[in-house]
């Protein structure tokens, strides 16, 4: 039984890294700030009745990128992420759309072909390090055989490379650690053990959904760190979902922000915190910036996001915006590029655009653009108010 497949792991829990390749698969190895990863209209329907969970999302990922992931709970972000490693839950589906990892299209693809790329040139880490490792095998085992079956390295060389890996993840006496059953280590080790088995083959892409909500701040930061390092160092491009805004603005290049299935708003992450252009960018900011940016839930904001499959027609988060008007109700409202700031117009690259899903954006910026966000919570007393916008 492979680890990941033990009885008492989550109900629907991803693959492990480690789980099921027998052989690996070439890919094309994009370059330093390349496309890896490219989503285009991709939608996800869950339930007998096909209602869309995720509409319309559009992303890249390039090589060496950090892209995170926000939005309030039920937003989309984790179907999206298990959608890009072909482990959506039973029910839920691809229903339009594409997603290619360095030019090979993803959606799609039959059981085998996705067990030769999880793990090898897309990984992922959880939350919970725990649920993905087997607790009667020694944490060294769990990486040693993937090496072995994927990679061909004879026993030997396996543990000498699971050793290797363990000490660049930052463990102490790595061939301690070897020996360590699950059990025996803490959670930061555990989640240093689950970094190790998602980088053993050198992925192009690595998820990481919530990976380190559980650890304590201290920890946190250190894992997060070992993250930013593996990505210099691997040209890995990294796209971490989590609620934690003061992780955004620090850790990550360009962020994407998810509402009720869509992505509202995404851009290069210091634009995006220093002048949102979506309402609820702001009004997620304007919280932060009133010295909660490690939040844990981001339902802040008065109101509730539409049920997946009783979406409104117009703007979804219409019901919640201060500044709504008929017309947001009525029409569709597509992703647009942002209008750039003049300080802003030195990064036109293709992955400095920044695009909103807002009819008003143009005419909300200047308001928009009186939150000041600081990650250490240290916001002007001024910001927390935007200026009058006429309604
Ligand atoms: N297994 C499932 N079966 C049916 N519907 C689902 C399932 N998983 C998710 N959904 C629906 O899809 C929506 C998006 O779920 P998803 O798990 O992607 O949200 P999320 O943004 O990751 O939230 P959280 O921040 O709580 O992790 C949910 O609101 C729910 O309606
Ligand atoms: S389209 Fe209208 S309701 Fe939606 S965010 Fe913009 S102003 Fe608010
Ligand atoms: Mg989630």
């Amino acid at each position: 039984m492979r680890p990941s497949q033990r009885e008492s792991a989550p109900e629907g829990a991803w693959e492990s890294a480690s789980a099921g390749v027998t052989e690996g698969v070439a890919g094309t190895a994009p370059g330093a700030g390349e496309p890896v990863l490219s989503v285009e209209g991709l939608r996800i329907t869950v339930g007998a009745g096909r209602a869309e969970a995720v509409r319309d999302v559009s992303f890249t990922v390039r090589a060496g990128e950090a892209v995170g992931v926000v939005g309030e709970s039920g937003s989309g972000k984790t179907l999206t992420c298990r959608s890009l490693l072909g482990v959506l839950p039973p029910g839920c589906a691809v229903s339009a759309g594409s997603a290619r990892l360095a030019g090979t299209e993803l959606t799609g693809l039959g059981r085998r072909e996705w067990e030769r790329l999880r793990g090898v040139r897309l990984a992922a880490v959880f939350q919970d390090p725990a649920s993905y490792l087997n607790p009667a095998l020694t944490v060294g085992r769990q990486l040693a055989e993937p090496l072995r079956v994927r990679l061909g390295l004879g026993r030997a060389q396996a543990r000498a490379r699971a050793v290797e890996l363990f000490g660049s993840v930052g463990l102490h006496r790595p061939a301690e650690v070897y020996h360590r059953y699950p059990h025996e280590l803490s959670g930061g080790m555990l989640q240093r053990v689950l970094i190790a088995i998602a980088v053993a083959c050198d992925p192009q892409l690595l998820v990481a959904d919530e990976a380190t909500t559980a650890l304590d701040t201290v920890v946190q930061a250190e894992v997060l760190a070992l993250l930013a390092r593996l990505r210099r160092e691997r040209a890995l491009a990294l796209l971490l979902v989590t609620h934690d805004l003061a992780v955004v603005a620090e850790v990550t290049d360009r962020v994407l922000v998810f509402y009720a299935g869509q992505i509202v708003e995404d851009g290069p992450t210091a634009e995006v915190v220093r002048r949102p252009a979506h309402p609820y960018t702001a009004a997620l900011l304007r919280v932060a910036s009133a010295g909660d940016w490690h939040r844990r839930d981001l339902s802040v904001i008065p109101g509730r996001p539409p049920e997946t499959g009783a979406t409104p027609p117009g703007c979804r988060f219409a019901d919640r915006c201060a500044f709504a008007q008929d017309r947001c109700r009525t029409q569709e409202v597509p992703l647009t590029a942002v209008v750039r700031a003049p300080g802003d117009a030195a990064d036109d690259a293709a992955d400095g655009a920044r695009r909103v899903r807002c009819l008003r954006a143009a005419e909300l910026a200047p308001a928009l653009a009186d939150v000041r966000i600081d990650p250490r919570g240290e916001a002007r007393a001024d910001a927390r108010t935007p200026k009058e916008v006429p309604a």
